[in-house]
Order: C-alpha cells, then structure tokens, then sequence
C-alpha cells in the first residue's frame, strides 16, 4: 500500500490592522503592521479562516495517513492569530497523524518565542519518536528539534527548526549548527538504510529555477543542507515560505525532489495543497486546489510539477 502524506503550508491567520493592541506594536511588529495596512498584506490573507476550513473538510475526506505543515500558521505571531488558527484548525489539534513545525511569521518577535506561543498552540503537532536520550549527549538541548518520526513500514520524516526572530526586513531562515549536525547524525544511521527519508523545514533550499534565494528570505545555510541531504540520499525536501508553489523534481546534480505547495491562503497563488505518495521509494505528487464556485478543495490534475518527482533508488 503506497503511504499518502499531505502537506500545507503558510495559511497566515492574520489579524485585522485596527484590532492589533497598540502596546504589541512596540517590536518589529510595527513594520509587520505597515505591511499590512499598507501594502495589502492583510487582504490577502483575509480569508484565512475558510481556506483552512475546506482543507479540514477536504483532509477528512481524503484520509492521508499523515499530514505535515510548514509553518507560518499567524502573521505576526499575535496570540489572537494563533486563537484563530486552532480554532479553524482544531480537528486537526486532535488528530495524531500531524506533525508541524513553526514558520518564521510564528516566530515573529522574541516575545512570542519566550512566552512560547506556538508550542501553546500548536506543540501538539512537533512530535517525534526519539526522547532527548537519544540524541548524543553534546547536542541534547537541541531536542525535540530535529524531530524524526518513522511514517509507515518505510519512510522516515525528519523536520528542522529553521526559523528564528530576526530583525526588521529579514525573514531569511537558519538552520543552527547542532541541528546540521544532529540531521547527519540520524541520517546516517543504520537504521534508515534503505528507508525513503523525507526531509521538512519551513525555508526553501533553493528558489522555483533552482537559484539561491535572497540572502534576507532564504535559508542563510541552504548550501549547507543541501549538501547533507544529497550524500546522505534524502529523496524528497518540503517546505514553504515562498509563497508561490513549485515543484522541483530529482535530477542530475540534485538527487532530491523538492516541493513547495505555496501559501495556502495567499490570493498572489492558487490556493493549493499536495499530496505525496511514497510506494516501493518512488514519490508521486498529487496538487489540489480550492473551487472557489463550489467552496472547496479538487484535484488539480494539471498542475505543474505532479506526478513522479523521485523515481526511487537505482534508476
Ligand atoms: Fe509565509
Ligand atoms: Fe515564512
């Protein structure tokens, strides 16, 4: 049976410009706010709450045996925002097949990473299968990060913490040296010989044509990751940030697939989220996408990027 992951990113529950408390607006906050109210931000991710709706109805209906998302749930890592992203999201706060890992707009301010806001919110889905003895005694005060969790007879996810709060106008990721070393460390392993290894983080390796992105929006150590992921055979990379969805199949010099589902809510894009099937180690990619006449998800057959995008080990 070919194990079925869906992955979503990037929904941004954003709250409305004139209900933000002014005492939250004395951070980096308030250029978030001129993004928002000037420049259109809010509009379009103003319809949040349904696109995240119809993604649990349409995730009920589909039943993949395990769902993944890359972050940036909230805009300004408001604790109002993430209110409303576990309450739209709620049946999926339920369910044990989901793991999720924070993106930077989750991250936004310090404030927020110390009074923990996504782990209040969404902890319940950065699970992992490994306690902190099982990482190696001088990396231990990484744990949980990164989380390692066995899907099925065969795959195995590893997810990075590669966000962090940074200062006004970058939004670029990094991954920290102790994860780098921690994620040679487990794929490496014996235990994941032969196993289909799926690596998920919120920044991108690489931009939609395969060029590095900006140093103040991409992964600051992507060279880096990269290199890990191709000698240590990751067959496929999700993540988000980039708004826009795209679809990088393996190919020479890139011995790993790359998919991007795109923000879920943003109108700049199609509203979409993928479906991976991993079967015998080959990886076929599936894309749905809102109906807006009819309210909810469809399959996308034609969109760029679906079908076999890792063909499996030897081939
Ligand atoms: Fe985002
Ligand atoms: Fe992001």
């Amino acid at each position: 049976m070919p194990l079925r992951i869906a992955h979503f990113t990037d929904i941004h529950f954003t709250e409305r410009p004139t209900r933000i408390p002014f005492r939250k607006l004395f951070s980096k906050r308030v250029l978030g706010l001129v993004n928002l109210a000037l420049l259109g931000r809010y509009r379009s991710f103003a319809d949040a709450r349904r696109f995240a709706e119809a993604l649990v109805r349409d995730l009920e209906e589909a039943r993949p045996d395990h769902i993944i998302s890359t972050g940036d749930l909230t805009g300004l890592s408001l604790p109002s925002e993430f209110e409303s992203a576990r309450a739209a999201l709620a049946p999926l706060l339920a369910a044990e097949n989901v793991i999720g890992i924070p993106g930077n707009h989750d991250v936004y301010v310090r404030s927020a990473v110390k009074d923990r806001l996504y782990e209040g919110a969404f902890g319940i889905w950065t699970r992992t299968d490994l306690v902190p003895a099982d990482f190696p005694e001088a990396l231990r005060a990484s744990w949980p990060y990164p989380l390692v969790r066995d899907l099925g007879e065969s795959t195995t996810l590893i997810a990075l913490m590669d966000v962090r709060p940074t200062i006004l106008h970058d939004s670029s990721g990094f991954v920290p040296e102790a994860q780098v070393r921690l994620l040679e460390h487990f794929l490496g392993d014996g235990r994941l010989a032969g196993r289909t290894k799926v690596l998920a983080l919120h920044t991108g390796l690489c931009r939609a044509d395969g060029s590095c992105d900006r140093r103040l929006h991409g992964l600051r150590n992507a060279r880096a990751l990269h290199d890990v992921a191709a000698r240590h055979g990751v067959a496929l990379v999700l993540h988000g940030h980039i708004h826009r969805r795209f679809v990088i199949p393996a190919c020479e010099g890139r011995p790993f697939a790359i998919a991007n589902p795109g923000s879920l809510t943003s109108r700049h894009d199609q509203h979409a989220y993928h479906i991976l099937e991993i079967d015998g180690g080959r990886i076929r990619l599936e894309a749905r996408r809102f109906d807006e006449d009819r309210g909810v998800f469809v399959a996308w057959p034609g969109a760029p990027g679906t079908g076999l995008i890792y063909p499996g080990k030897g081939t």
